[in-house]
This record gives C-alpha cells, structure tokens and sequence, in this order.
C-alpha cells in the first residue's frame, strides 16, 4: 500500500493565519459554563466552529478537548473524541482524555533528573517512574482563558504560570497554548513556554482519536502512516534504552500505510512491553525541527481521515491498551481497549535522562515554541 497523498499547501497556510486576526465573533467561537468541580470551581467550555460546519470543545481545565465534531465521506457529522459528560472525571478517572500535558509529557525514568549539576525528584505516578507532569499536571490546572477569531477561524488561547518546584521541576514557566481550528477543519496547537531558572519541558496534547466516532469501538482497522524509519524501543517499565532502532521488518513499520491491527498481535517483546503500540517514532525531517507531515491515520469505514504535521522530534503512538471498559465516558460509553489512538507529538521520552537524544532543556531568556496541526479531512476509497 503507498503512503496517503497530502496537500503540500498546509505547511504555509497555518503560518498566515495569525496575521488576519479580527474581534471575536460569536458564529465561530463561544462559552458557556461545562460544569462545576467538587471543590466548588467552575469549568468553562469553549466551542470552536468552522464555515464548514465542523465545531471543536475545548475546557479552561486542562485545556481539554472534549468533542470534535467532523464530517464523514457523506458529509454526516460524529464526534471522534473520547472524553466525558461530567468535569470531575477529568480529575478522577481520566487517562489525559484531550489534555494538554505538561511540563514533561511522557516518562521520566525513577522521576529522576540531573539539570547543571542539581539533582531533581519528581511525583512517581507510573511503573516507577514520572508521567505526564505528575500528580497535579497541567492537565489538572484551570487556565487562564481568551477567545478571539480571525477571517477564517476561531482562536482560544490559554495560559497559566507553573511555580518554581512545581510537582519538582526548577523554574517559575510561564506557558500559554494557541488552539486555531479554521474554515478547512484544521486544529493547529501553538505552545510557547519561558522560564526564570533551568528547567524541562515537553509538552502535548493526549486526544484519544476514534475516526468512526467515539463510541464506534475498535481502531484496528484505522489505516495508518508514520512519516519514521525508526523508532525508541523501551524497557519493561516504557523507559526507552537508548537506542533508537530500525522500524523495517518489525511491527513498528508503518513508512507504508497498514491497518493498526495488523502487526499490533505480533509476538514482538516490544509490542508486549506496550501491550500494543505506546512508543514513541523518531519522525523523519529535511532538517531538525522542520514543520513537515508525521503521520496520516483514515478510516475505511467513515473515511474520515487526520493528517498530522509537527516540528517536533518525536510521536507517540498509543493504542489505549490500557482503556479497559471500567470508566464511563460520553453518552455513557464505556471504553474499551483500543477503542481510540492518541498522536502526541513530542520530544523523546526521557530526553532529561539521555544526552543522544533532542535536548528538551529550556533556560531563561530562551523561547520554548512548537507547532502542531490537525487536518481532519476525508479519503474516498481507493
Ligand atoms: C502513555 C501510556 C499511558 C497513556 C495514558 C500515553 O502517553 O504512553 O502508557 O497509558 O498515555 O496515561
């Protein structure tokens, strides 16, 4: 099978968008109360919507996208996130359904770290080791909020200033996160960080996908492309060795389109560490940091498809192996393993811990500056 073919214009068109910025209006962007936390806060959300009649929720908590509501081959529209009717689940049961994740998404081994010679100790929240920021992540925290638009598409901003020792990390960071969702029912994701002292940081966004709907059930026959010749293998605990190893002739190769299901039952030690596929392509680029296609993902059913682009190093690829049915989610959906897959681009796991890989150190005075962008588009049926 060849790869999926792209429209090479979305590399400039999400770079003008910025420069037509208009007031806010309510047709493509408004809020309304989502709910209210035990402890007495209230959740806004935000609905984002396009001239195509496509729309995106996304909550001040943890800047969590709770619906994206896009068409199918037929023009009908579903809702292709998990997530969850009630705000408090975000705290309680969720596994960063939507979230943005920070400082440091994914893994850092025995949440330990070395950064100019001061030891640092995070919150173990995983196997024994640090995940996804820790007990209180960004994931957790109400942000600050401001909707805007532009000629051809809504904007929310969100930022929130993380405390010197915050969950461990050194340095008050200051982090604000530009959601852009436009007339061609593309989410672009800006994230933009400064600190006062030496820290890290990695940050993401942890959106389950089901491209049949939310609800749909399995992704196995989700036909996916990963824009990577190889990949970080893990140890049994998901903390990668260091090596960074050919995908050809493995599970992980998917340089040519193939159904997620296909390999995901290979007998691999790999793909038993991950219970499926939960590691992280080590994605190909002209040069570093290049804004460049990572992935492509279709539904044969639906043929709703996602093109991701990213200048980041890295993408995790996540199967929700450890969805297992005990959470109820929207419309009472209970999900079920590999019921969704997440795309979170990113630095390598455990980059502190590892000198070969992309450094993820950002120092004062420097700009930590990411783009991410969803296409969510349609292919016929070839
Ligand atoms: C991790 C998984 C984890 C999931 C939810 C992914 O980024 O790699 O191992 O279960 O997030 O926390």
């Amino acid at each position: 099978m060849k790869k999926f073919l792209i429209c090479p214009a979305i590399v400039g068109a999400y770079l003008s968008l910025v420069s037509c910025m208009t007031n806010e209006n309510p047709d493509r962007i408004s809020v309304k109360q989502f709910g209210v936390l035990d402890d007495g806060r209230a959740v806004q959300v935000y609905t984002l919507k396009n001239s195509a009649g496509s729309s995106i929720d996304i909550l001040d908590l943890g800047g969590i996208i709770t619906a994206i509501n896009v068409p199918d081959r037929d023009g009908t529209l579903a809702d292709i996130a998990l997530g969850f009717d009630n705000p408090e689940q975000y705290l309680t049961d969720s596994p960063y359904m939507g979230a943005l994740v920070g400082r440091y998404a994914n893994r850092i081994a025995k949440g330990k770290f070395t950064l100019d010679g001061n030891d640092y100790s995070l919150a173990i929240n995983n196997m024994g080791n640090a995940l996804h920021g820790g007990i209180v992540g960004f994931d957790k925290k109400i942000w600050q909020s401001a909707a805007s638009t532009a000629d051809d598409a809504a904007i929310l901003t969100l930022s929130l200033v993380s405390p010197d020792g915050d969950e461990g990390y050194p340095g008050a960071l200051s982090a604000t996160v530009t959601y852009t969702f436009d007339d061609q029912n593309r989410l672009t994701i800006s994230y933009h960080a400064t600190t006062d002292k030496a820290t890290v940081v990695n940050l993401t966004n942890h959106s389950y996908f089901n491209l049949n709907g939310h609800n749909a059930g399995s992704i196995l026959d989700h036909v996916m492309m990963i824009n990577a010749a190889t990949y970080t293998p893990v140890d049994e605990t998901l903390i990668p060795t260091r090596e960074i190893s050919p995908v050809k002739g493995t599970a992980f190769d998917f340089e040519n389109a193939k159904p997620i299901g296909r390999d995901i039952g290979a007998g691999e030690q790999q793909i038993q560490y991950g219970l499926g596929y939960d590691h992280n392509w080590v994605l190909e680029k002209s040069s570093p940091n290049d804004f460049e296609l990572a992935a492509a993902v279709y539904s044969p059913k639906s043929g709703r498809m996602i093109s991701l682009y990213t200048d980041q190093p890295g993408l995790q690829f996540y199967t929700g192996n450890f969805l297992d049915g005990t959470v109820t989610g929207k419309d009472n959906t209970r999900y079920q393993k590999r019921g969704a897959f997440c795309l979170e681009t990113q630095h390598f796991p455990d980059s502190p811990n590892h000198p070969n890989f992309p450094t993820t150190i950002l120092r004062p005075g420097e700009t930590y500056e990411t783009t991410t962008v969803f296409e969510f588009g349609i292919l016929e049926q070839d």
